[in-house]
């Protein structure tokens, strides 16, 4: 294709440079338009903007195609495991094993978070949502470690695997301290997502017998979460990691970012609305009238995608795991069945496929966490800790790209023109 595009300004034309991606996605380069022609784009939500190109996750929202560093998801959830894939995302390859060994390891090694920063537990409230100390616990661990303001790679791995590993005993400990449970220290033996249960559920003094098939349920959660390109907190964590910002504080950020309804929130929403629903004794039929009547405000959370159009493809992996994990563990859940239903209906609803509305990861991986027994405001810490990956691999694009320039976007002005000021006496 020719790689330049026209554009048409009261009558001038202005040629402009176009980028064409590996997969074929071709972007109008705009970096030098207001220079040449005074004006901006104007893209309110970034729905047409590319804010930078990335080598790390591909998707193809009309195919419903995900991809971490060229791998099919569908392959890697079937084959690969979630610290496997944290060393694609961060470095670029599949690790050998020597390779693998050493990332776990050094994971193990980090897992402790500094004994003094259990004092910073204790200033929570015990109805803090763990969302708020997950955030802030993170930025205050990078006083911890000053040499996080260092650039120099060996020390960039060591945080990496610091914050991947602490993020889950932070996660684990807030948990025991909302519900005023001794805390439980990881253990070395153990493998990540089993580690994660084994802190959440133990008890001081006894063996736990961790259900392996749950740990790899887990696992595979954490996998599918661990990166989707430019998406809310990911672009914030790039953002903020724009001002060399240091790891932690970027990755903090993205936790706050992650929060929100919209973004990582649905999956905790969904089983809001699930509950809601179950109580007032609805198999899902009513509920879904009322999303289609835009006056109501409701939303069917877990459904619609800004980038997917077609299945989230994490959606249709989670939920086949989600009819294993309940039928393996014996639970019966009746929001299971709600969620089906509500599934069903939409599917064939024309206000749903007139706008491409389909389930997104979040629709039933709530329904797994709470058989597995993690509570309903844990969930989006889960899919944080899921997520870590996507945000370092992100952070390292940003701070490894010479070209790399502070975030910085501009707006279209819609205030009061200059005016002058009027004493207070005088204003009505
Ligand atoms: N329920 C009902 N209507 C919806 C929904 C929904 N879940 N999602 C979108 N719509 C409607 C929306 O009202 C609009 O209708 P109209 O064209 O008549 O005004 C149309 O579909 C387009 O929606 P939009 O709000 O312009 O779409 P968006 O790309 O800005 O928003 C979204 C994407 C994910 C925020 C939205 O679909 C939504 O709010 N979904 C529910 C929350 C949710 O599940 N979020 C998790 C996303 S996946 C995990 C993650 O990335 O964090």
């Amino acid at each position: 294709m020719n790689n330049k595009a026209g554009l048409n300004i009261d009558g001038q034309t202005f040629e402009l440079d176009t980028i064409v991606g590996s997969e074929g996605e071709v972007g109008i380069d705009i970096t030098k338009l207001r220079a040449q022609t005074g004006a901006i784009t104007l893209d309110s939500g970034y729905g047409n903007t590319g804010s930078c190109t990335s080598r790390i996750t591909f998707i193809d929202g009309e195919k419903g195609i995900l991809r971490y560093r060229g791998y099919d998801i569908a392959e890697l959830a079937k084959k690969s495991g979630f610290v496997e894939t944290a060393h694609l995302l961060i470095y670029g390859e599949l690790p050998t094993s020597e390779k693998l060994s050493a990332f776990s390891k050094q994971l193990t090694r980090y897992q402790l978070i500094h004994e003094e920063m259990l004092h910073h537990f204790e200033g929570f409230p015990s109805t803090a949502h763990p969302m708020a100390i997950l955030s802030a616990m993170i930025n205050a661990a990078s006083s911890y470690y000053p040499t996080l303001l260092e650039k120099r790679e060996e020390r960039f791995d060591n945080h990496a695997a610091r914050l991947i590993s602490q993020v889950r005993t932070i996660a684990a400990f807030s948990y025991r301290k909302a519900k005023g449970l001794p805390i439980i220290y990881p253990k070395s033996n153990l493998k990540f997502s089993e580690n994660f249960l084994h802190m959440m559920f133990s008890m001081p003094g006894e063996d736990m017998d961790i259900n392996p098939d749950v740990a790899r349920a887990l696992d595979l959660m954490f996998l599918l979460h661990a990166d989707h390109e430019q998406n809310c907190s990911t672009s914030t964590v790039r953002m903020v990691a724009s001002s060399k910002a240091n790891l932690f504080a970027s990755a903090s950020a993205g936790v706050c970012a992650l929060w929100g309804p919209l973004h990582g929130g649905a999956n905790q929403a969904v089983l809001e609305m699930l509950e809601q629903i179950h109580a007032e004794g609805d198999d899902g039929s009513k509920f879904l009238q009322a999303v289609k009547d835009k006056t109501s405000g409701r939303r069917l959370m877990g459904f619609g995608h800004r980038v997917y159009k077609n299945f989230d493809p994490r959606a249709l992996i989670i939920k086949e795991q989600c009819d294993k994990v309940l039928a393996q563990l014996q639970v019966s859940d009746p929001l299971l069945d709600i969620a089906k239903k509500l599934e069903e209906i939409a599917l064939a609803d024309e206000y749903f496929v007139s706008r491409n509305l389909y389930p997104n990861v979040d629709f039933y991986s709530g329904i797994i966490m709470r058989a597995i027994g993690i509570p309903m405001d844990m969930f989006t810490v889960m899919f944080a800790i899921g997520r870590m990956p996507g945000w370092i691999a992100n952070f390292k694009e940003v701070m490894e790209d010479p070209s790399s320039r502070i975030s910085r976007p501009r707006q279209i002005y819609t205030g009061p023109t200059l005016r002058e000021y009027s004493p207070i006496g005088e204003r009505s």
